[in-house]
């Protein structure tokens, strides 16, 4: 049976902005749900929203965000023209005097969340899926994926779709701070490299 298509992003977004599936949007400021035109070619998905992204209501507005978007335009994609977003749209926390450590979703919520990027890529279809990161990776891959084994790899998904998965941003940033920094940051970049020659 085919599944019905999903109404407008915007409407979507509206939903999403009341969700209570899980308890996230307790302490949470508002939701983060994925921005970029409805008719996107690729749509990028990261794993959950962070502090900068909750505050300001718009995923990969941080750090991590900032280097996507170095390496985004290296490989001469315009952020603006791809769908950016998460797998958890809620940005989980403890507090830690007046600082919020981020804190990972757990299966319970990722699974209550997967409903809006489901119907994100429902709606949207793209040709092209960029999985930031495992949680994306194993979501949209399957939980077997084995993000360091096949990170880089061209993966049909049917209907003409092709994933492909890399580590997050944040990892490359954390690296960063370590040795193994331009390494990680060479590796990152040559995975969303292969962008520019996606499958026929
Ligand atoms: N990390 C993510 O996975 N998503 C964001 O939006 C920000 C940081």
């Amino acid at each position: 049976m085919p599944t019905r298509k999903p109404p407008p992003l915007a409407t979507l977004r509206r939903s999403a902005r009341a969700c209570r599936a899980c308890d996230l949007w307790r302490p949470a400021t508002q939701t983060v749900f994925g921005e970029g035109p409805g008719d996107a070619r690729i749509v990028v998905i990261g794993e959950q929203a962070g502090d900068k992204e909750d505050l300001e209501g718009r995923p990969f507005v941080g750090p991590a965000g900032h280097l996507l978007d170095v390496v985004l335009e290296d490989v001469g994609i315009d952020r603006s023209s791809a769908y950016v977003t998460n797998v958890v749209k809620h940005f989980k926390f403890e507090l830690r005097g007046k600082r919020r450590l981020h804190k990972r979703a757990n299966a319970a919520e990722v699974a209550a969340c997967l409903q809006w990027l489901d119907r994100e890529l429902a709606r949207i279809r793209p040709r092209i899926v960029v999985c930031l990161g495992s949680l994306a990776a194993k979501v949209v891959l399957g939980s077997g994926f084995r993000l360091m084994q096949r990170r880089g790899e061209w993966i049909e998904r049917g209907e003409g779709q092709w994933a492909i998965a890399t580590v997050h941003p944040a990892y490359v940033l954390r690296a960063r701070i370590g040795a193994r920094g331009e390494e990680e940051f060479a590796r990152f970049r040559a995975d969303l490299m292969k962008l520019r020659h996606p499958p026929a």
